[in-house]
């Protein structure tokens, strides 16, 4: 079978770049976007890289009533010698096809993907930044297009691919910030849609946010939706704990998103022969270590961020200060090598980047 030529239009009008010194995230576009079709007799079809523009849909999108749509987030780096490196984008497609089985949405050719969003990535490649702490982020998405208000999966989708160029996603950077350990609201339980990387987990989650913002906090902590007992994620990232030596993560229960940076940090941690542990962690444990002084750090992982240090826990009446709000020494050794990897300045040891 002969695969699909992918169809490029360059765009007329170029637009000026960004201040690679002062870049936000996710706020500025590049010139070009991938499409791509679905429909039930063609399967998907009509691959296209065509200039950024905003999209006609239907007001009876079924995207825009019941939200079946998914998503992905990885990221170009630019090497020393000029050389632009995508991170582990394999995973990330792999990814994009869980969440669509459990979201109805029929699955793409991963392979053909990576080789389409290659050429996007060449043919954009001016727009990857160079400067300290920048990357060129790039949001595949899929989202259900037929009309009609019928509570079903859709028999329409188009997935696209932008770009924007993007420097840190917390102004805090790797600083250690603030977080509200949230008792009332649940960000998924196990057989819901906490796995997936879909719209929805996302937009659940503004409030217990706008209530830990309100607090002054940076974040939420995400408890088990059914006990309000387990750790389960940290705003949108997963999370890791230091105790007494052992890096404790959250084991995948069902209602965890698996982050490829949770999974490149463990490979990571047992590369380098510290112990590390995917199981059930609970906030009497932690609040436990505390209280022994065994807590040695805390943090988050994600693409966004990469490693979030956690510098203050707060949950109830009790306020945790972890490691006296300092970015700890393996939360930034992770940091520096993980982001020394993505970006060339470390030959990579495990294959990680192409
Ligand atoms: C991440 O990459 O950490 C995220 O999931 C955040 C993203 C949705 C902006």
């Amino acid at each position: 079978m002969s695969e699909p030529i992918l169809d490029i239009t360059q765009s007329p009008h170029k637009k000026a770049k960004p201040d690679p010194e002062h870049l936000s995230f996710g706020k500025v576009f590049t010139d070009h976007m991938l499409t791509m079709e679905f429909s039930r007799d063609k399967g998907w079809h009509s691959p296209q890289i065509v200039p950024y523009e905003p999209v006609s849909l239907d007001p009876a999108a079924m995207i825009l009533h019941y939200g079946q749509t998914v998503f992905e987030g990885l990221k170009a780096y630019r090497g020393a010698d000029n050389q632009i490196l995508l991170f582990r984008p394999k995973k990330n497609f792999e990814r994009l096809n869980r969440s669509s089985d459990r979201m109805s949405i029929p699955p793409v050719n991963e392979e053909l993907m990576l080789e389409y969003l290659k050429q996007l990535i060449s043919l954009e490649k001016d727009w990857v930044p160079a400067a300290e702490g920048t990357s060129l982020y790039i949001r595949p998405f899929i989202i259900a297009t037929e009309p009609n208000l019928a509570v079903a999966p859709s028999y329409s989708y188009t997935l696209m691919i932008i770009l924007s160029p993007v420097g840190s996603y917390y102004p805090e950077g790797i600083h250690p910030v603030s977080i509200n350990v949230e008792s009332e609201y649940t960000r998924a339980v196990r057989g819901g849609t906490g796995t997936a990387k879909t719209a929805g987990n996302y937009s659940a989650a503004y409030k217990a946010q706008e209530r830990a913002t309100e607090k002054g906090h940076a974040q939420v902590l995400w408890l088990d939706g059914v006990e309000k007992k387990y750790i389960e994620e940290v705003g949108s990232m997963n999370v890791f704990f230091k105790i007494k030596g052992e890096v404790i993560t959250p084991e995948l229960s069902g209602s965890i998103l698996e982050g490829i940076t949770r999974t490149s940090i463990i490979e990571m941690l047992k590369d380098w022969k510290i112990p590390v542990s995917e199981r059930k962690i609970t906030m009497e444990e932690i609040h436990q270590a505390y209280e022994e002084g065994t807590l040695e750090e805390a943090f988050g992982t994600g693409t966004a961020a990469v490693i979030s240090p956690i510098g203050e826990l707060h949950w109830e009446d009790k306020a945790m200060v972890i490691n006296h709000r300092q970015t700890g020494e393996l939360s930034r050794s992770l940091y520096d090598t993980l982001t020394s990897i993505q970006t060339g300045k470390l030959e990579d040891p495990y294959g990680w980047t192409i």
